[in-house]
């Protein structure tokens, strides 16, 4: 591993234009499960069950009980690890310069990135059906399930449910930088759900260097990926960093 972490830190002071894409795997070290693999909410939960807009709309009280509730305790607590703190680190030293996240958990703006692009929407808000006024997800009260706007409405999270689109802008920046990176950091992602795992492939069509980092291998890692550092975000992160430290 010490070659590749080596060689990271040299491709990242060289680059020019670093964004990164990031999924569950960078929020594992701050006690948020991953969706897919061992410990993950798809091995406890039927995504279509919990987690598609059908099923929240025939049934928004189950939906609650079963998965936003439970992420409601869980997210309101979490804090930034390593991996994130890394990323933040890479944008105040002038490298990186966007972060396109699946996640929803926020703690890409908590460890200080400034310009994260939420490719599947925000639990920091949830917003009523009905008249569509938002509330910070730490302040609703879930001691009534589903929990409801003052108009009556009730709330669901401001992110987006399988069978729905992905926020247009979100879509649109993401392709942008995407297009325009000379260098891609790959973290904590199955590269599964389309169309966020299509970043990685617009940015190697443009001629961008790809970095993937994750403790397995994914679909990308044989034909889009120049690299794979096998390991944990966090603990990959600190080495990348302390190595540019050093040079
Ligand atoms: P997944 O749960 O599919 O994948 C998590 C990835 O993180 C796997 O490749 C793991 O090997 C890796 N991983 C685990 N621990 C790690 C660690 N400590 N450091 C680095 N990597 C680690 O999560 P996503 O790829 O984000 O969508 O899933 C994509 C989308 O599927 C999510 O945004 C969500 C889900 O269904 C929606 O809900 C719309």
């Amino acid at each position: 591993m010490d070659e590749l972490i080596n060689q990271a830190a040299d491709d990242l002071a060289g680059a020019r234009h670093v964004v990164a894409l990031t999924g569950a795997g960078i929020s594992v070290e701050s006690g948020i499960a991953p969706f897919r693999g061992k410990g993950g909410l798809w091995e406890k939960y039927d995504p279509m069950e919990v987690a598609h807009i059908d099923a929240f709309m025939r049934d928004p009280g189950r939906v609650w009980s079963l998965l936003v509730k439970d992420m409601k305790v869980t997210l309101d607590t979490a804090s930034p690890n390593d991996g994130h703190k890394g990323l933040a680190k890479l944008e105040e030293m002038g490298i990186l310069s966007t972060v396109i996240t699946q996640n929803i958990d926020g703690l890409h703006q908590a460890a200080g990135n400034t310009d994260v692009i939420e490719f599947h929407g925000s639990f920091a808000r949830q917003r009523c059906m009905d008249c569509n006024q938002k509330y910070d997800t730490r302040e609703v009260d879930i001691s009534e399930i589903p929990p409801r706007c003052r108009c009556g409405g009730i709330l669901r999270p401001d992110a987006v449910f399988f069978g729905e689109m992905i926020p247009q802008d979100a879509m649109w920046r993401s392709q942008q930088a995407a297009s325009d990176c000379d260098l891609m950091l790959v973290v904590g992602t199955s590269a599964v759900v389309q169309p966020a795992a299509l970043m990685p492939v617009y940015a190697k069509q443009s001629g961008a260097k790809i970095i993937e980092i994750n403790p397995e291998k994914t679909p990308l890692t044989l034909d889009i990926s120049d690299y794979l550092i096998m390991g944990q975000a966090g603990e990959v992160m600190n080495r990348i960093i302390m190595q540019m430290e050093n040079k």
